[in-house]
């Protein structure tokens, strides 16, 4: 629950300004709160508060961390870093460090999501054993249905396109009654890819991996996914092992504009 801290608020108003959902309303002393069932907990007001006045549960709703100083070439730097981090499929026979992977899961929560709902779920296979059961299964599976039959035949000449050397698999699902479960999980997916290849670590989307976990039930039910929940993303991590990539390439494809 949102609260304002009577000390510090000045009665300034930048937080009623904020709210993206006119939650808050100008008050005597300190704004109001119209309700909980209005908030979706966003924490503009948080964000935008120039005395850390909001509370959430009574506690400081602004985090003690100043923002970082972006340089001036921050752009290019991104523009540079975005069009180099490529899609990695071959691994050092390591699993990530579990350190690491917390960290920017839990960061991966500052994605935006639909409404704030942040419904996506990790599940993290270390487990060599787990990951060859689920690879044998969809091998199982594409032999007997004849889709996607290109697995099994990479597969027979060492090549494999569900999940590469990775010894570290993730893997993403969410409640499909949620507002925008696929989207919002890409974003969170997105932004751990990017995470990861900062810290070293590469990575690749598993999409393979994605549709075939959700119309085999073995897998679901070996990795635990719940009834209702639906997997909307997976990814292949590890350390890079043999793949540099020494240039930018073109990009093929070109974005269709249409200027209005
Ligand atoms: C939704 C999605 C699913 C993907 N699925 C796979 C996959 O199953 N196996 C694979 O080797 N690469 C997969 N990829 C990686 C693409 O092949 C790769 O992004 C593309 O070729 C461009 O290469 P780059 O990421 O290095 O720029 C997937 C990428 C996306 C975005």
């Amino acid at each position: 629950m949102i609260s304002f801290d009577k000390e510090k608020c000045v009665n300034c108003g930048i937080c009623v300004d904020a709210c993206p959902f006119s939650v808050l309303l100008r008050g005597e002393d300190v704004p109001s709160f119209r309700g909980e069932q209005y908030c979706i907990k966003c924490m503009h007001c948080a964000a935008a508060c120039p005395k850390k006045a909001v509370l959430w549960n009574d506690q400081p709703a602004a985090l003690e961390k100043s923002l970082p100083k972006i340089p001036d070439d921050f752009s290019e730097t991104l523009e540079g870093y975005l069009q180099t981090v490529r899609s990695y499929r071959n691994f050092k026979p390591v699993p990530v460090e579990k350190e690491l992977l917390k960290h920017v899961l839990e960061l991966s929560v500052w994605s935006p999501s639909a409404k704030n709902q942040h419904p996506t779920n990790w599940i993290v296979i270390n487990d060599e054993a787990k990951l060859l059961t689920i690879m044998n299964l969809i091998l199982a599976y594409v032999k007997e249905s004849g889709n996607s039959l290109e697995i099994a035949d990479e597969y027979e000449k060492g090549n494999n396109v569900v999940m590469g050397s990775a010894k570290t698999v993730v893997i993403a699902h969410a409640r499909t009654n949620a507002i925008n479960p696929a989207v919002d999980t890409a974003i969170a997916m997105q932004n751990i890819t990017l995470m990861l290849n900062a810290h070293g670590v590469g990575s690749c989307w598993a999409g393979y991996l994605t549709r075939l976990s959700n119309v085999i039930p073995e897998i679901r039910e070996l990795i635990g996914v719940p009834e209702g929940h639906q997997i909307f993303g997976a990814m292949m991590a590890g350390y890079p092992d043999g793949e540099r990539y020494l240039s930018v390439p073109v990009r093929v494809k070109e974005p269709k504009i249409s200027w209005q």
